[in-house]
């Protein structure tokens, strides 16, 4: 699976590199637009596994092509966030790469940058009402999908409850995986499948949070639960604290999305049942390589669109996979995302 995932993530964004011009890209104010660039990258937060996992990926190959890349991360922040934006611009990046805590809030800094004349491509998470240059991203409706249907399938002939935990309100992410998910569930429902007996944001993506929604379902309906539909394993990670407290983890199914090294651990346990592995790999060296391109002030090309609320944004959604017990080998083992013995502890 391993060279299968990278082939087809790898043919996927060559593909799409096609057809789509962006708007800005000449005339700079960054003083290193051509020679050794400067990137600056913008980050929600680092306390969240993934995105350690970004973090490193991004600056390897940016470093790879040429570039110097500035760090910052705001601790879910935004106004930290907006800070930091403000001191990579004045540090002469010449193109800013933006994971947005708040995909609202951080439309100032796509507008500060532009003043600066300097583009801005949003990192997995869109950034809404802004001209924004370019959106660089994985499947989210499509993770929704996969998450829900993976619970529609193995529940099949039941009429199975569901607890869903959704993400954080301030992550457009969040409305694209529930997007996904009420795509499956809703025939569900309406053929009286599924009963949804209750389901709630969890503010910040927090584990306490998703702790605070599942103890307030059992509280409403009971612990007769078939299923808890969590839209990450930063939510599977709080939810299946308070399964274990309640002595149904491992009967309960549990989705999650990441492969946080965590959650594949509970996945071979048997306390979390699927997670969606998001090959952060491909994402990180596009992300990288078109950041670079931006920086240099060279042509940057993208088939698909998103709109943000004030216009369609260049975008490029990179393809997801289920991961289960067992698929677990065939997936993130095989990819080098995380190692057998690290998985099994052995
Ligand atoms: C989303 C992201 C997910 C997950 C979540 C919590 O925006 O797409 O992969 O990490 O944030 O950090």
């Amino acid at each position: 699976m391993k060279p299968r995932i990278a082939l087809v993530a790898l043919s996927l964004v060559l593909s799409l590199l096609i057809g789509f011009t962006l708007r800005r890209g000449a005339g700079s104010g960054a003083s290193q637009a051509s020679g050794r660039p400067i990137i600056g990258l913008s980050m929600d937060t680092l306390e969240v596994e993934r995105w350690q996992h970004d973090r490193d990926l991004f600056v390897a190959r940016a470093k790879e092509l040429g570039a110097e890349v500035l760090v910052v991360s705001a601790n879910g922040n935004d106004t930290r966030q907006i800070r930091d934006c403000e001191a990579l611009i004045s540090n002469k990046i010449s193109a800013l790469v933006i994971i947005p805590h708040d995909g609202a809030a951080m439309a100032k800094a796509v507008n500060l940058a532009h003043e600066a004349k300097i583009p801005v491509l949003a990192y997995d998470r869109l950034i809404l009402n802004s001209d924004l240059d370019l959106y660089l991203t994985f499947d989210n409706v499509r993770v929704g999908e996969l998450q829900a249907g993976y619970l529609v399938d193995k529940l099949k002939g039941r009429k199975a409850k569901i607890v869903r935990l959704l993400g954080s309100k301030t992550d457009n992410n969040a409305f694209l995986f529930k997007q996904g998910q009420d795509n499956v569930l809703n025939p569900a429902i309406a053929r009286g499948d599924i009963e949804i007996v209750h389901e709630d944001w969890c503010d910040g993506w927090r584990p306490e949070n998703a702790k605070k929604v599942l103890n307030a379902a059992i509280t409403k309906s009971g612990r007769d639960i078939d299923a808890v539909l969590c839209s990450a394993d930063i939510l599977s990670a709080g939810a299946i604290q308070v399964l274990l407290e309640e002595g149904l983890a491992g009967k309960v199914l549990v989705t999650g999305q990441d492969a946080d090294l965590s959650s594949c651990q509970r996945i071979v346990e048997g306390t979390q049942s699927m997670t969606i592995y998001k090959p952060i790999k491909n994402l990180a060296n596009a992300a990288a390589e078109l950041a670079v391109k931006l920086a240099r002030r060279e042509v940057v090309v993208a088939k698909e669109e998103l709109n943000n609320g004030k216009i369609n944004v260049p975008a490029i959604f990179l393809p997801v996979h289920v991961v289960d017990k067992d698929t677990m080998e065939s997936t993130v083992i095989a990819d080098g995302f995380h190692t057998r013995e690290s998985i099994y502890k052995q």
